[in-house]
């Protein structure tokens, strides 16, 4: 079969298996090119197959020797469909971790039930004993309450007033102005219920009351704050709220870990280009402005630049972690620089468009867009039939 991409909104219906590969290569390429850290050894990540978690995993395996366990929720190819990109992407992961000889294995389920918790633990009991460092990187627009059975959807909303902005489709490049009409409460509490910390806490509290938990652990969420043009929708927005949830989190599982020693942190990322947040209006606007400045600056970094500098600049560092006023760890600190966010404001109030092909990074947006589903790469052949055979070693 050959692969192209197939659009539809702001998803892309196909994902190539030797893309993918290309992809997680490179990234493993890049984590060895920086030197070893003094890292994690035995790593739990959940939401590890896509974006800053499949970064993580990464990182931690071929940066730090780590043996690592991952969790996602992915489809597997079927006939005449191909898989979604994850799946792909843990596929390539799990093959190079074996070629590494390093421990791997995976489990493709619904993260936040009982089942796969109580399946996830059972094995890090059986293989691995206890885990040092667990990453939290879920992101769903929809949880299932494991103890009441409901149905929760996050949406992405301002609070209180209609918020109006500029928005780009990034298919097309048509800059317009976008009105979101404010949340109901409801939302909030689905909105928080999925991307909150509950879930992550209640994660730690039965990996804990497992003894799953080595003395010393660290377990590291990841969280968004961005600049006062995005603040309505994102930050001070629905997701922001579940964001705050999330950091005020950290704290209750730092106090739950104290038996062990263990420590929860939140790091506050950089805005990139995921499926994630592809989905979210004005978003995508904004990231094409600030990769032009960043990239211009020569400070632009991406998933994986990210985590490798958060796991050798701040997490496994001797002495104290960084972390700012609220106890957060900062690597959306070159984002959030004086100076990019000024320039991105200019650039703000002049994109349309006619002027965004000049002044925004679009084509570095709809590049990693393809990107992300394993398209676009160099050195591969998209013209070459592919195998949508794909199975995951490891998986269980
Ligand atoms: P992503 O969409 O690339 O990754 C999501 C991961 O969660 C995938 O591995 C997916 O399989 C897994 N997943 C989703 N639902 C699941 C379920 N029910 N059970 C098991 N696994 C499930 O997203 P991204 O962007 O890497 O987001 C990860 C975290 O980073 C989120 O908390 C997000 O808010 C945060 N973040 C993202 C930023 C961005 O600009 N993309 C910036 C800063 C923080
Ligand atoms: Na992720």
């Amino acid at each position: 079969m050959i692969i192209e991409p197939r659009m539809r909104g702001f998803i892309c219906l196909t994902s190539h298996t030797k893309g993918c590969e290309q992809s997680v290569l490179n990234q493993i390429d890049f984590v060895k090119s920086k030197g070893e850290i003094d890292g994690p050894k035995k790593v739990l990540v959940i939401g590890a197959s896509t974006g800053f978690g499949l970064a993580s995993r990464i990182t931690s395996a071929f940066g730090s020797n780590a043996a690592t366990i991952g969790v996602f929720f992915e489809k597997a190819p079927q006939a005449g469909k191909t898989a979604s990109p994850g799946w792909y992407n843990s596929a390539a992961f799990q093959q190079e971790a074996k070629k590494a000889g390093l421990y791997a294995k995976s489990i493709n389920g619904d993260a936040f039930s009982d089942e796969i918790k109580a399946k996830t633990i059972a094995l890090i009991k059986e293989d691995l004993g206890q885990i040092d460092l667990v990453i939290y990187s879920l992101a769903s627009p929809v949880r299932v309450h494991p103890k009441t059975g409901v149905t929760h959807r996050s949406v992405l909303k301002p609070i209180g007033q209609t918020y109006t902005n500029k928005t780009v489709d990034f298919h097309t490049g048509v800059v317009s102005e976008i009105s979101i009409a404010p949340c109901t409460d409801e939302d909030i509490d689905n909105t928080v219920a999925v991307m909150g910390g509950e879930d992550w806490q209640m994660w730690m509290d039965e990996l804990l009351k497992a003894g799953a938990i080595a003395d010393g652990a660290k377990t590291v969420a990841y969280s968004y704050i961005g600049p006062s043009l995005t603040e309505a929708v994102y930050r001070k927005g629905t997701i922001g709220k579940a964001k705050d949830h999330l950091e005020a989190t950290a704290f209750k599982i730092t106090e739950s870990l104290k038996s062990v020693n263990g420590e929860a942190y939140v790091s506050v990322n950089k805005a990139l280009v995921t499926q994630a947040s592809s989905a979210i209006p004005v978003i995508p606007l904004y990231i094409s402005l600030l990769y032009k400045v960043m990239k211009e600056k020569g400070i632009h970094e991406g998933c994986i630049e990210q985590i490798q500098r958060l796991f050798a600049e701040r997490l496994y560092t001797s002495g104290e972690i960084a972390t700012d006023e609220a106890g957060r760890i900062r690597i959306d600190d070159w984002e959030m620089r004086e100076d990019v966010q000024n320039a991105v404001a200019e650039l703000w109030s002049k994109a349309s468009t006619e002027t965004l092909p000049e002044l925004g990074d679009l084509a570095g947006y709809k590049s990693d867009f393809l990107n992300l589903f394993g398209f676009g790469f160099d050195g591969i052949d998209y013209l070459a039939d592919v195998n949508e055979q794909t199975e995951i070693e490891g998986l269980q």
